[in-house]
């Protein structure tokens, strides 16, 4: 099955007010799919539909062709659909190995058995270890995680979310905050961990979503406005309007470049 997770006609409403109008979504096996719009358009509600967050107003959401629209939110992230960050935070007291073993427990369901003897723990080290490689952290290892660097700490989030072996990983601006180096090593870890998984995102950043995504999906007002390439987004006039209230920039010959100039920043 080529597609992980689908919604029809999702819609979420606050009080007679619609953040989330009639969004009808598919998310390819094996893709990083981007999840953009100017602030204020839907998408934080939109991964909280998904995420289980937020109950639909009416609307589906599948995962791998099944039904999730009432599953409660353990459930769908046993069946292998993980948030990270803002969520899935990490312990700032563990260390960053430790930090990764509670990852790993997680799955047995005895996620914050603390109390294991030591060496019962001590049989995750090994794998707990790969996955540090794999966000190049292994040299972080003993460090409390409160003493890590902004960008260090991301890398972990994503190390602890990889710890439960997720089909479909969820992110929610990864790159939020953070300063030129670390978004260049954030954003190269997304896309090597992407490899045999699917990644959903929200994110700001024109530069990291041009650089690795599949598949663009750019919501406004709550609804979905286009959708494609970053070629075919960033060039179509409907987008520039949305984040420029103008499309200016079209007839003077703005090229697609000229987009994600504008949309720093944006938020
Ligand atoms: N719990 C809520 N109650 C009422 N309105 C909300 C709530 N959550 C979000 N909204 C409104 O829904 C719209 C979309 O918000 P949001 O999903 O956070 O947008 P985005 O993440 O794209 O910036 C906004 O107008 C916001 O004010
Ligand atoms: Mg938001």
């Amino acid at each position: 099955m080529s597609v992980v997770l689908e919604t029809r006609q999702l819609t979420k409403e606050f009080k007679g007010f619609t953040a989330v109008n009639n969004v009808s979504l598919r998310v390819q096996r094996g893709h990083i799919h981007a999840l953009i719009g100017p602030n204020g358009a839907g998408k934080t509600t939109c991964f909280n539909l998904l995420t289980k967050f937020l109950v639909p107003t009416s609307g589906q959401i599948l995962f791998n062709g099944r039904d999730i629209t009432m599953a409660r939110p353990a459930r769908i992230a046993r069946q292998g659909i993980i948030r990270s960050f803002q969520i899935s935070a990490v312990f700032p007291h563990l260390t960053v190995l430790e930090n990764v073993r509670v990852g790993l427990q997680r799955p047995l369901g005895n996620s914050f058995a603390f109390w294991q003897s030591e060496k019962k723990l001590n049989a995750l080290n090994g794998r707990a270890m790969e996955l540090l490689a794999q966000v190049d952290l292994e040299q972080f290892a003993d460090t409390v995680t409160a003493d890590l660097p902004y960008g260090r700490k991301r890398a972990l989030e994503i190390a602890t979310t990889l710890a439960m072996d997720p089909e479909l990983m969820l992110l929610d601006e990864p790159t939020q905050g953070m300063g030129h180096e670390d978004v260049h090593r954030v954003t190269a870890l997304i896309k090597k961990v992407a490899r045999g998984r699917t990644v959903l995102m929200v994110e700001h950043n024109m530069s990291v979503i041009s650089g690795i995504s599949d598949r663009i999906s750019v919501l406004q007002r709550g609804a979905l406005l286009a959708e494609g390439t970053y070629q075919e987004v960033s060039s179509d006039p409907r987008v520039m309007e949305a984040y420029m209230g103008t499309t200016a920039g079209t007839t003077a010959g703005t090229t697609a470049g000229t987009v994600p100039g504008a949309l720093e920043g944006a938020h």
